[in-house]
């Protein structure tokens, strides 16, 4: 009988206990949020809420509970808060699963080591100003999915802790000072979708083992120094979608296994010292829509295989030392919008249908050796707003498809072979701010339709063949700021018809034409115009004095013309060329 009274003693101790527990722990929680907004400074008085006095924590701003009154959520993001984290205050809230304390201002360094919290399976400390070492403690976290600690100021190793949390899905650690490599350990980490250690100092060799991180979809690793090849186990990783690796010091070959990934979809390995030949399997990654090898030293052709590219969008092989023929079956892709191919050694000529199944924005393919006409139907999509072929031997005449291109903002073609004459409706285009047709062998004349643009600002026809007489209004185009027809063979007059415009024009270079009669005295009503040149032509008469001493003209040039009369004594620094031709 004592001995059942007993037994019942402790079973209603134990009830009681039981009950007291989840009364205490609410409340408990309670007095540790306090403690934690005491710990804060709080200037937007954003946790004024947070009261003691008042019930329901779980009504408190960025606090959110679960079912049974547990504190399961707490974000405190974009408060403005700083002050001291206290990881064990969070550890005394044994239901939390989520907690954000990103995008607030929280400086200096956490404790070198950090207790786990049980439950929690996401930790959002991104977008503040924490510095020191980063530390260790995250891998006795037993459920911990998501760490963001990206945008802050961590310095130091990466901890190689980490790789124990086996339960990690996203790891962002971009934008620091963290330094070293990446710990080998990290192969541990079997659920990891997505690794963030971009913009950092890390250093060393990118381990083999990373590709045996089957669950991978992104990796954004570049904007270190990392050295070494690419391992080409990354040809592993059967789930990854989003390769970065720009910005390094990556050498060697791209490895022909990444093209055995199905899903690969963007691929950055811009700015590194990748070498050999681009492989013939990433010709045949269907999934890709962005390609971006710029600024390496790859050499060899563009694989014919790229036919197969039908998703791709960008491709960017510029600053490379890529030889022959581009393929024609690049003007085959749906959906090319980008097409940046400069400074590489490319020979032939574009493909002819560039442009006609495809909205292409932007095409440059400058400083290569390429020939024949430029493809009619650049344009055809209507979404074309950079065309830049400069340093090229491209031939033939400005096609009516790119004259009438609407959507044209910069035009840059200038030496090149080019011939005909220079289309009135380039002049008319609403949106064309830079033309530039230097160094070709366009003839005829300068047309009338360019004196009524309202667009472009940076007109260059110098060094070609150009006749006749400039257009009255050409230096009216309001936006206008330079002028540039050197070295033609412009006849007529100078304009001088310039009281409707020429506010912004600060460059006007006309030498070396066969201009006559006087300089126009309504030049010096330009007020920003700082350049002005036109020597070796043949202008008579006397220079005008309001010219001479335009406050804002720093060189000024009328040397081997025919002029008469005496310098007028300038207030400013005018060069005046060769001051034995003035006369
Ligand atoms: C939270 O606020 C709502 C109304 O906003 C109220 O109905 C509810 O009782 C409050 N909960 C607690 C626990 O105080
Ligand atoms: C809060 O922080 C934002 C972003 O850091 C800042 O622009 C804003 O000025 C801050 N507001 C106050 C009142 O400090
Ligand atoms: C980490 O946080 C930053 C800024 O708060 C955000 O832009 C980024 O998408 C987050 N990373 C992940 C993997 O969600
Ligand atoms: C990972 O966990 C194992 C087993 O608990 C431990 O021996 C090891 O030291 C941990 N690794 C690191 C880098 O902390
Ligand atoms: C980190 O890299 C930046 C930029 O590359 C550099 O200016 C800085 O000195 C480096 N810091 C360390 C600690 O290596
Ligand atoms: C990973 O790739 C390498 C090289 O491509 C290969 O030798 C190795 O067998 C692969 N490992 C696994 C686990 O698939
Ligand atoms: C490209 O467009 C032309 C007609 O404009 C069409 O005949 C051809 O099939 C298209 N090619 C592709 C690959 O879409
Ligand atoms: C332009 O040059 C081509 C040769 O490249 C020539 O066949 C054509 O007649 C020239 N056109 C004009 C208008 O000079
Ligand atoms: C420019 O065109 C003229 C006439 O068509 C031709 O005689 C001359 O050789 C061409 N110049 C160049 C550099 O192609
Ligand atoms: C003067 O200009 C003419 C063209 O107008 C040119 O042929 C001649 O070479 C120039 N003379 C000097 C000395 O520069």
């Amino acid at each position: 009988m004592r001995y059942l009274l007993l037994l019942l003693f402790f079973f209603f101790f134990f009830l009681l206990t039981l009950l007291s527990n989840t009364i205490g722990s609410t409340a408990y929680e309670a007095s540790t949020l306090i403690s934690i907004k005491e710990s804060l400074v709080d200037p937007l008085n954003e946790l004024k809420n947070w009261d003691s006095a008042a019930a329901g924590k779980c009504n408190w701003t960025g606090v959110q509970c679960n079912a049974d009154g547990v504190v399961e959520r707490l974000d405190l993001s974009s408060r403005n808060l700083t002050g001291v984290l206290s990881f064990e205050a969070f550890q005394a809230l044994p239901g939390l699963v989520h907690l954000n304390l990103c995008c607030n201002s929280f400086a200096g360094s956490l404790p070198g080591s950090i207790p786990a919290i049980f439950h929690l399976r996401v930790l959002d400390i991104s977008d503040n100003a924490f510095d020191g070492h980063f530390p260790v403690g995250i891998g006795t976290f037993p459920r911990l999915e998501t760490l963001n600690a990206s945008g802050n100021n961590f310095a130091g190793p990466l901890p190689a802790d980490i790789g124990n949390a086996s339960t990690l899905e996203n790891i962002d650690l971009r934008g620091g000072y963290l330094v070293g490599s990446i710990p080998g350990a990290y192969r541990n980490l079997q659920k990891l979708k997505f690794l963030g250690l971009s913009g950092n100092n890390l250093t060393g060799e990118l381990p083999p083992e990373l590709g045996q991180l089957a669950a991978l979809e992104t990796l954004i690793i570049g904007y270190n120094s990392f050295e070494g090849h690419i391992p080409a186990e990354f040809g592993n990783l059967t789930n990854l979608r989003y390769l970065d690796l720009a910005v390094g010091s990556l050498t060697g070959p791209i490895p022909a296994e990444l093209g055995k990934l199905p899903f690969l979809s963007t691929v950055y390995l811009y700015r590194n010292k990748l070498e050999g030949k681009i492989p013939k399997e990433i010709g045949s990654m269907s999934s890709l829509v962005s390609l971006d090898l710029s600024d390496n030293m790859i050499s060899g052709e563009i694989p014919p295989e790229f036919a197969q590219l039908i998703n791709l969008q960008l491709l960017n092989l510029m600053c490379n030392k890529l030889v022959g023929l581009l393929p024609w079956s690049l003007g085959e892709l749906p959906q090319l919008k980008v097409l940046e191919l400069w400074n590489n050694f490319f020979t032939g000529p574009l493909p002819p249908t560039l442009g006609r199944n495809s909205s292409l924005q932007w095409l440059d393919v400058s400083s290569n050796s390429l020939t024949g006409e430029i493809p009619p139907r650049l344009c055809d999509g209507g979404k074309l707003t950079k065309l830049i072929l400069f340093n090229n031997k491209f031939s033939g005449q400005i096609p009516a498809g790119i004259s009438a291109c609407q959507s044209l903002i910069r035009v840059r073609m200038e030496n090149n072979r080019l011939n005909g004459t220079v289309p009135g409706e380039l002049g008319q285009l609403p949106s064309l701010q830079r033309l530039e047709l230097a160094d070709n062998n366009l003839s005829g004349s300068i047309p009338e339709e360019f004196s009524s643009s309202t667009s472009l600002s940076f007109i260059d026809f110098s060094r070609n063949r150009l006749q006749l007489s400039l257009p009255n209004d050409i230096l009216s185009i309001p936006t206008l700021q330079t002028f540039l027809a050197a070295g033609n063979e412009l006849t007529g007059e100078i304009p001088s018809d310039v009281d409707n415009g020429c506010s912004a024009l600060s460059t006007l270079d006309l030498s070396g034409n066969h201009l006559t009669g006087t300089i126009p005295s309504s030049l010096s009503s330009c007020p920003r115009l700082v350049n002005l040149n036109l020597r070796d032509n043949e202008l008579t008469g006397e220079i005008p004095p309001a010219i001479a001493t335009m406050p804002t003209l720093a060189i000024l040039d009328l040397s081997n013309n025919s002029l008469s009369g005496s310098i007028p004594r300038a207030s400013g620094p005018p060069r005046l060329g060769d001051a034995k031709h003035l006369l």
